[in-house]
């Protein structure tokens, strides 16, 4: 039966950061990804990365096309009442800032290394299943070319997404904590330059929340708060614009470059976190054990330091025979994720309009946003957040 020392469940940033890492550090692992290469590439996701995310590409020996095409990011613009207040993030943090790089550039970085390395990706394998991992013999049973496989390994890390297979086989020994938002954010894609290339702008208006990125100097990424029953048939091109320019200031408004979407779509909001995050000799990482609405743009950098601290405690584990990382590695990684969770259930909350929000909840969120924008303190609580925690 084959063998490897960690059989990884999935092939998105999580799954694929990891494997890069343990290679890196000299450790076999194996991954099984149920949709194809193709496919997973072909997810429009959020690209905003902390310092940590990209330290970690380069410890993972990816981050060459990230520091030429990355556009780093030294402020955050937050716009409501009609006027636009910059937050100097890096004057703030002691110099840290965020870059904004497509989590589907950092995914295809990470896919052609892995294939460079000549590493075994399983690329449509059915029906996954983790098994053995109470015990010191794990196995992940897989269907792929109308075969049944077993792999054997050490260890098995379950970065299979929210929807995966990894924390369903273990929903009796989760605890799960959720909040749906009574909202949906509608996000276009288009190839025409970012209005505000070098700041994400973040609005707050009585219309509702807008967001203006970018994915390059020459493609945009722009969403509006929507309700949760729109359709995106229900949105023209023509009507996405125009609602947009209705959500910023006047002179962003004007400065706005529109055109046809490339991609248009509707994604639910939800906060989401699974204790623990190990089961015996099963460790979950990323999207397969928490969520967060992407307003803190921390969905993928969450990822990326479950990776890290499960990387570390792996490698600990194969060259110092210490069980110590392991052990700790739910403790630790829930940590940050639930100060993530926090700050991005805040910076929600403080820039959406909610439909049952009366009076004077609507002026004390008013009064938030006048606060955090003119003291420091405020400002560097949400800088300090924004660019990251430390690890
Ligand atoms: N068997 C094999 N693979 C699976 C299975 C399964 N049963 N279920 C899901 N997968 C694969 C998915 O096809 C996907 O490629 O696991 C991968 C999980 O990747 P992501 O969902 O991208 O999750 P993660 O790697 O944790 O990355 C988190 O992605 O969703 C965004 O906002 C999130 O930016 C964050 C990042
Ligand atoms: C994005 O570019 O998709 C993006 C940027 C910042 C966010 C969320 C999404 O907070």
């Amino acid at each position: 039966m084959p063998k490897t020392q960690v059989a990884i469940i999935g092939a998105g940033p999580a799954g694929l950061l990891l494997g890069q890492l343990l290679h890196k550090a000299g450790i076999e692992n194996v991954i099984l990804e149920r949709q194809t290469a193709d496919y997973v590439l072909g997810r429009i996701r959020a690209g905003i990365l902390e310092q940590v995310t990209v330290d970690l590409m380069d410890e993972a020996g990816v981050g060459q096309r990230l520091h030429h095409d990355g556009i780093v990011h030294h402020a955050i613009e937050l716009v409501f009442r009609g006027e636009r207040h910059p937050i100097q993030v890096d004057k703030l943090t002691g110099g840290k800032v965020v870059t904004a790089y497509g989590q589907t550039e950092l995914t295809r970085d990470l896919m052609e290394a892995r294939k460079a390395a000549g590493l075994p990706t399983v690329y449509e394998a059915a029906d996954v299943s983790p098994h053995g991992f109470d015990g010191d013999k794990p196995v992940v049973r897989y269907r792929h070319g109308g075969q049944e496989h077993e792999l054997q390994c050490d260890f098995i890390a379950g970065c299979d997404g929210f929807h995966g297979v990894s924390r369903a086989t273990v929903k009796d020994k989760v605890t799960e904590y959720e909040k749906v938002y009574p909202f949906g954010w509608l996000g276009v894609l288009a190839d025409v330059p970012p209005v505000s290339p070098h700041a994400i702008v973040y609005g707050n208006s009585e219309r509702g929340f807008s967001l203006c990125s970018m994915r390059s100097l020459t493609r945009s990424r722009y969403y509006v708060q929507c309700p949760l029953d729109d359709k995106v048939e229900d949105w023209s091109d023509e009507r996405f614009w125009d609602e947009l320019k209705r959500r910023v200031d006047p002179h962003l408004a004007a400065s706005i470059v529109t055109g046809p979407s490339i991609e248009k779509s509707i994604a639910p909001l939800r906060s989401f976190v699974a204790e623990p995050m190990r089961f015996g000799r099963m460790f979950l990482a990323g999207d397969a054990a928490h969520i967060v609405p992407p307003t803190g743009a921390k969905g993928l950098n969450l990822a990326a330091s479950d990776v890290k601290y499960l990387s570390s405690a792996l490698i600990e584990h194969y060259r110092e025979r210490s069980a110590a990382g392991l052990d700790h590695y739910s403790d630790r990684a829930l940590q940050r994720v639930w100060k993530a969770e926090r700050f991005s259930w805040w910076l929600t909350s403080l820039m959406h309009r909610f439909p049952d929000t009366g009076a004077f909840e609507q002026r004390l969120q008013d009064a938030e946003l006048e606060y955090l924008v003119h003291s420091q303190a405020a400002s560097t609580s949400l800088a300090e957040n924004y660019v990251g925690l430390p690890l």
